[in-house]
């Protein structure tokens, strides 16, 4: 890996944008591997979470510009299979199994208001800069737009998009981009504790309702009145979902709780 790093300890894989001389700005390697490490990620059975965060003073400020002039000499249909790969590794990240948790400092721009947005759980220090501005550069924030629809709504994802503004911390919070915004000394101890809760947790069981989020929002009423009877009876039935209520009634630890 030259683009990202990978540590696992105690069942928590953190992954690391590693290039931070240019604010981890990201470019057709780095979405390469991060489609393939989020897709093994969540296939690994020993990792219950995972932390998404940026190398130095920034989270990410978006694609790489750089990278992107090259794409200037690309045909419309060279584009759209690059646009293709970025939006398989949005999707890895949305869909994997695993609780992402995003450390979010110091900008979060185009892109990296993107991956922002596919973190199950965004913590921000109170000084980070957001801002989908892509329009500044002439192009549009496309292929994060399914993600960022589903995490801000229509309305301010019109409003924002539409100026490319950079806003606040506060602004993310109020749109619920990010879901907590602390100073930047707090944010490890945050991370932590989102980690403890989910470490109590049934693994399947968090695996499980993430995965009914995305299912329950595109169905419709009748629909998913089958798909959540079926799913909480899977889990009643199931070892982990037995475990967890007679642990609570016998007024013990269940065996997954660590
Ligand atoms: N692509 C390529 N390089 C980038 C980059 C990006 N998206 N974002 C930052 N960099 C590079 C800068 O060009 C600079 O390179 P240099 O040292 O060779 O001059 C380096 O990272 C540091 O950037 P700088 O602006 O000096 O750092 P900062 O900490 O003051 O500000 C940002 C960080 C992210 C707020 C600022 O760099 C920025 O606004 N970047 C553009 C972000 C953007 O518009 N992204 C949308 C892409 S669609």
């Amino acid at each position: 890996m030259t683009t990202i790093t990978v540590s696992t300890n105690d069942g928590v894989a953190r992954v690391t944008l590693a290039r931070p001389d240019v604010r981890n700005a990201f470019n057709a390697d780095v979405i390469a591997e991060l489609r393939d490490t989020f897709e093994q990620l969540s296939n690994d059975p020993q990792i219950r979470a995972v932390v998404l965060k940026g190398e130095g003073k920034s989270f990410c400020g978006g694609a790489d510009i750089n990278w992107m002039r090259g794409a200037l000499d690309l045909s419309y249909d060279e584009n759209v299979a690059d646009a293709e790969k970025m939006s398989d590794m949005f999707r890895a990240i949305d869909r994997c199994s695993k609780p992402v948790i995003g450390r979010i400092h110091g900008a979060a721009l185009g892109g990296g208001a993107g991956l922002t947005a596919v973190c199950d759980i965004a913590l921000a220090s109170d000084d980070t800069l957001f801002g989908f501005t892509e329009v500044k550069l002439g192009i549009i924030p496309a292929v994060i737009s399914p993600f960022v629809l589903a995490k801000i709504g229509t309305s301010h994802a019109r409003a924002l998009f539409v100026t490319g503004e950079r806003f606040d911390a506060a602004r993310a919070l109020h749109i619920g981009l990010v879901h907590e915004v602390m100073p930047a000394e707090a944010l490890d101890a945050a991370v932590e504790r989102v980690l403890g809760e989910i470490a109590s947790a049934g693994p399947s069981a968090v695996a499980a309702a993430k995965a009914l989020v995305p299912q329950v929002d595109a169905a419709s009423y009748d629909a998913s009145r089958d798909i959540t009877a079926r799913a909480i009876a899977k889990q009643r039935t199931s070892e982990e979902g037995q475990e967890g209520l007679r642990a609570f009634l016998e007024r013990r630890k269940a065996t997954f709780a660590r």
